[in-house]
């Protein structure tokens, strides 16, 4: 609507006021990953988020996903100034892996090498040994496994014992989940595969592991939608953010993309396929971060201290990626 085109119109030039770059999640709401297409911006998970903010000449980047993807593009640009439409966009991994009882953990096992997910907090990067995203988990500990490592691994159990049966690797689980993923119901999806017996079930490593049982895919974001645009099947079954489905049907036109199921038999759910946090990011808020005077409720800041030894397992993965 008229008021929409309006925000959109007013943040276009904002960002080249501001020789800023709008950085988007997958999981953000369409017409949020639209700006960021048509701005030069990019459309990625998290991953390639990362890549995109530290190689892009901007001086700003707009960071429109959660928090840690946030702070991980200040760790790995500290002279670029790095803005969130809001600073509450959080993520249950994150917030269910506080660092004190974290470092706890990994004290108590000192011979374990200490791997955690993206979805964190700089303090737990900072602790660790390795940092990875759901697109490089599984080759980064086939490889320590191949080292003979002994691995600590936080915060995802699902993505954690997704990797330790895939990998046979040892691993010592932090409990954290997703609220979105951690919905996601087998049995309603046996009964959904019955509508649709053609389709593939194409599944995020973030949901429960008797859902990633029934996949014919299990990938991170990226690796979702390149099975939809690569594999024969007309139709199907996507276990992860509803946000996915605005690039996965661009890659894939004229197939079919069906939700997985995240109740059955009525049960209510916290998230229904959509995180709560992802979706803070509307156009408002994306405006708001560039016009405000007020930059404190937007800006992200990482102790310099904490950045540094961050930036070891970081560019770790990065450079294990490349
Ligand atoms: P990826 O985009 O790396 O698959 O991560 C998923 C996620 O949950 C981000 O919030
Ligand atoms: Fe975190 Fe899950 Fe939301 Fe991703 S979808 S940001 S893992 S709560």
């Amino acid at each position: 609507d008229a008021q929409k085109q309006d925000y959109k119109a007013r943040i276009k030039q904002l960002l080249i006021d501001h020789n800023a770059v709008l950085v988007a999640h997958y999981y953000t709401d369409p017409e949020i990953q639209v700006l960021a297409e048509e701005t030069g911006g990019c459309v990625s998970d998290s991953l390639e988020m990362a890549r995109f903010g530290r190689d892009h000449p901007a001086k700003t980047l707009i960071v429109a996903g959660v928090k840690f993807m946030g702070e991980t593009a200040k760790i790995l640009s500290p002279e670029k100034t790095i803005l969130m439409p809001t600073l509450e966009a959080t993520c249950s991994l994150d917030i269910g892996c506080p660092i004190e009882q974290f470092s706890e953990f990994c004290d108590a096992h000192p011979d374990h090498t200490v791997v955690v997910y993206a979805n964190t907090s700089a303090a737990v990067k900072a602790r660790a040994d390795w940092v990875v995203t759901s697109s490089i988990a599984l080759e980064i500990v086939e490889h320590l496994d191949a080292e003979g490592k002994k691995i600590i691994w936080g915060p995802d159990r699902h993505l954690g014992s997704y990797i330790a049966k895939q990998t046979g690797a040892e691993m010592l689980m932090w409990q954290g989940d997703c609220i979105v993923h951690d919905e996601f119901k087998s049995k309603a999806l046996l009964e959904l595969k019955k509508l649709y017996p053609d389709a593939a079930v194409l599944v995020h490593p973030e949901s429960p592991a008797s859902v990633v049982e029934m996949a014919d895919a299990v990938g991170s974001t990226s690796q979702l939608i390149k099975a939809a645009q690569t594999m024969d099947n007309q139709t199907f079954i996507v276990a992860t953010d509803r946000g996915i489905f605005y690039k996965m049907q661009q890659a894939a036109p004229g197939k079919t993309l069906i939700e997985a199921p995240t109740g059955g038999n009525g049960a209510t759910c916290k998230s229904c396929a959509h995180c709560p946090w992802m979706a803070m990011n509307g156009l408002q808020a994306i405006e708001a971060s560039l016009s405000d005077t007020d930059k404190a409720d937007h800006e992200i800041f990482v102790d310099d201290e904490l950045r540094l030894k961050a930036l070891i397992p970081l560019t770790r993965m990065l450079d294990f990626a490349k």
